[in-house]
């Protein structure tokens, strides 16, 4: 059958489908701190996308390099924090089809690990080849990319620029195609009633899911957990917008408002700083189920999750999935958080 994903360039990049495994002694641990029912656990491997310690912009840069290689670029330019994992994964990504990076990096995380600035993903950055430029958090950001762009042109390039977190609705496309993916998957267990949480942040994994909900017509329900913006509102806001620019690309009904879910408690003092809570869940998960998460996102958007379990929800689902989306390689930036602790 045609899926109106069909219509986009796509350059091949992800090892699809990731898997989808349940975490029957996650389960059994949890079980042990609460009398409430738990649903059946599971997590979709989306960290083993496959692309330079995987991730979860794989699938957004299958479609955002096919949309530069459409538009005969020769350069990509992105940007994140320093700690970003959409940098890496776009550095592997344009080395992997031929093309320059150029990785504008601000230094916002007040994180003091000594790691921080020099190991994790921008230690894999240079490996991978990316041009490197960390410049000061408070940064004009419009000014530093034309500069950067100019630079380019006037060295005869042509850059292709990618926005934070490679969230544009081309982009968040690769979350549509996930959700499809997924929902196959689930087929396959007779599973019914099903909700996907997830660790949020530019927003394009949420929106592009909640596409892929507006495509499909049914379940399983989404749920972000904000990793990014104190203002949990407005976030969803932004979240909701682009998921109706998303719709729009796909030619499917818009998603109303409520199609938001965003959860703003496990954010803790703000994005790349460390709570308990996230060491805790990345230890659960690694010692009960021999996974590795990460310290800004994914063990953010876990310590969430079993919140919200341990709280009662999703106790009438079937089951509740965790979109492990990938951000191994941060652990090795805050490896003061877990080393001899
Ligand atoms: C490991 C990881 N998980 C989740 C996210 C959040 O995805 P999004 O920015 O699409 O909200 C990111 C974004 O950088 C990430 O690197």
């Amino acid at each position: 059958m045609i899926s109106p994903l069909d219509r986009f360039a796509r350059f091949p990049l992800a090892h699809l489908p990731t898997p989808l495994t349940e975490m029957h002694r996650l389960r059994e641990a949890l079980s042990r701190e609460t009398s409430r029912k738990l649903p059946r656990l599971f997590i979709k491997r989306d960290d083993c996308t496959g692309l330079a310690g995987g991730g979860n912009k794989t699938r957004k840069l299958e479609y955002l390099i096919g949309e530069a290689l459409a538009a005969g670029a020769d350069t990509v330019v992105t940007t994140g924090a320093a700690q970003s994992n959409h940098a890496r994964q776009t550095a592997a990504a344009a080395a992997a089809a031929g093309l320059r990076c150029v990785l504008v990096l601000f230094d916002t995380v007040p994180y003091q690990g000594h790691a921080y600035r020099c190991s994790g993903n921008l230690l894999l950055d240079r490996v991978l080849g990316a041009e490197v430029r960390i410049v000061p958090g408070d940064t004009d950001a419009v000014a530093i990319f034309g500069e950067v762009m100019g630079e380019i042109e006037a060295k005869g390039g042509k850059p292709f620029f990618v926005p934070v977190g490679g969230s544009s609705a081309v982009g968040a496309l690769g979350y549509a195609n996930a959700y499809l993916e997924l929902a196959a998957q689930l087929d396959e267990t007779g599973l019914l009633n099903t909700a996907l949480i997830h660790a949020s942040s530019s927003g394009g994994t949420q929106a592009g899911l909640i596409a892929g909900a507006a495509l499909r017509g049914r379940g399983p329900s989404v749920h972000g957990i904000n990793v990014y913006r104190a203002d949990n509102e407005a976030m969803a806001e932004g979240i909701h917008a682009l998921a109706c620019k998303t719709t729009a690309l796909l030619d499917t009904t818009a998603p109303s408002p409520d199609a938001v879910s965003l959860d703003g408690t496990a954010l803790g003092e703000g994005y790349g700083l460390p709570t308990d809570a996230m060491r805790k869940a990345v230890e659960l998960v690694a010692h009960s189920e021999g996974v590795l998460l990460d310290p800004v996102y994914t063990g953010k958007g876990m310590a969430g999750f079993i919140a919200q379990l341990l709280e009662g929800r999703y106790a009438d689902h079937d089951a509740a999935i965790f979109l492990n989306t990938g951000g191994m390689p941060g652990l090795f930036a805050y490896e003061e958080e877990f080393a001899a602790r």
